[in-house]
């Protein structure tokens, strides 16, 4: 595994499309570790492959329980992600980027979601996600179609310290 580096804002790459993944080869399943080695070094709670400069439909998420210190953390790779279900019930909620250093900012996202893509081996996935990993997904897919947290953010400011996990 590589680690790669993470393009940051005002890097244009971080504002382009990105292609659907049709080939599930050996390359992508290098592509997808080492985005899981970028985002653990990071650290990071997630990580979308245009912010490796990767225009490919790419996130993955690594996520520990809010409850519970000791649970283990889950690990959520998706290809071709999408978004088919979205609640009415919105949360406002802090977010950073591994992207937009230094900035966090107040995001409203839909409370509970529902998430369809592949594996890295291509077969169907499907995640029915509420809370704080809604948010991350919501975010993570955001960045496919060039979205950044600071386009939807209500207000913007400069953490005295690193108080939120980047995504
Ligand atoms: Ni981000």
């Amino acid at each position: 595994m590589t680690l790669r580096k993470i393009i940051t804002v005002p890097n244009e790459v971080l504002r382009r499309n990105t292609h659907i993944v049709t080939n599930f080869d050996k390359n992508l399943k290098t592509l997808i570790d080492d985005m899981v080695e970028t985002m653990r070094n990071a650290p990071g709670v997630g990580l979308a492959a245009p912010q490796i400069g990767i225009l490919e439909q790419i996130v993955v998420i690594e996520f520990g329980d809010e409850e519970d210190e000791e649970a283990p953390k889950k690990l959520y790779t998706v290809v071709n992600p999408e978004i088919t279900r979205m609640s009415n019930e919105k949360l406002m909620g802090v977010e950073g980027c591994l992207s937009v250093p230094g900035v966090v900012g107040d995001v409203e996202r839909s409370l509970s979601i529902v998430v369809k893509g592949q594996n890295r081996n291509g077969q169907k996935v499907k995640y029915k996600l509420s809370g704080w990993v809604a948010r991350i997904f919501q975010h993570e897919i955001d960045h496919l179609t060039g979205v950044l947290f600071t386009d939807l953010a209500e207000s913007l400011w400069q953490p005295e310290e690193d108080y939120v996990d980047n995504v």
